[in-house]
């Protein structure tokens, strides 16, 4: 399983969905492929907000060596499943795809009970605690729902 978690930057809400996913990958001993990046360019080849850092840490992940990267056209047939952060990440998604590959994008929280809401931008209104359960449950409904297909 090859899937890539996109937001806006990159360096807020994806890094920590990365982190979390490779985290409970590495636990359950599932071989996925796991990579995040961004719809916009404003911050390439950052490191993640020292917020996300920092709740990463608390939680015993350490997702500080990420880099910030812009999403290719190429990303949509590399990866198998394609998550966005947001609406806005997903319409953005929907103009780099095409009709072979437009079914793989999907909103992260369409896994999980917190059903087709978004997860919130936290980089001007902060929030990082539940901007990090959001993702985690959604990653655990994922990782149920194909750890058998891995
Ligand atoms: P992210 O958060 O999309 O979760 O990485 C943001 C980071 C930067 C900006 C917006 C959202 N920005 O406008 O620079």
């Amino acid at each position: 399983m090859k899937v890539l978690m996109v937001c806006l930057g990159n360096i807020c809400r994806s890094p920590l969905a990365q982190g979390i996913l490779e985290h409970m990958c590495k636990e359950k001993g599932l071989q996925w492929e796991v990579d995040s990046a961004g719809t916009s360019a404003y911050h390439i080849g950052e490191k993640p907000d020292t917020r996300s850092i920092d709740i990463a840490q608390l939680n015993g992940i350490d997702i500080s060596r990420q880099q910030a990267r812009q999403v290719v056209k190429e990303d949509l047939n590399r990866y198998d499943l394609i998550l966005a952060m947001d609406q806005s990440n997903f319409r953005n998604l929907l103009k780099l795809s095409n009709s072979s590959n437009e079914q793989k994008i999907k909103l992260m929280l369409s896994y999980g009970k917190r059903e087709n809401l978004e997860v919130p931008d936290p980089y001007y209104v902060n929030g990082f605690d539940i901007v990090f359960d959001m993702i985690n449950e959604a990653c655990e409904a994922l990782v149920n729902e194909y750890q058998l297909a891995s």
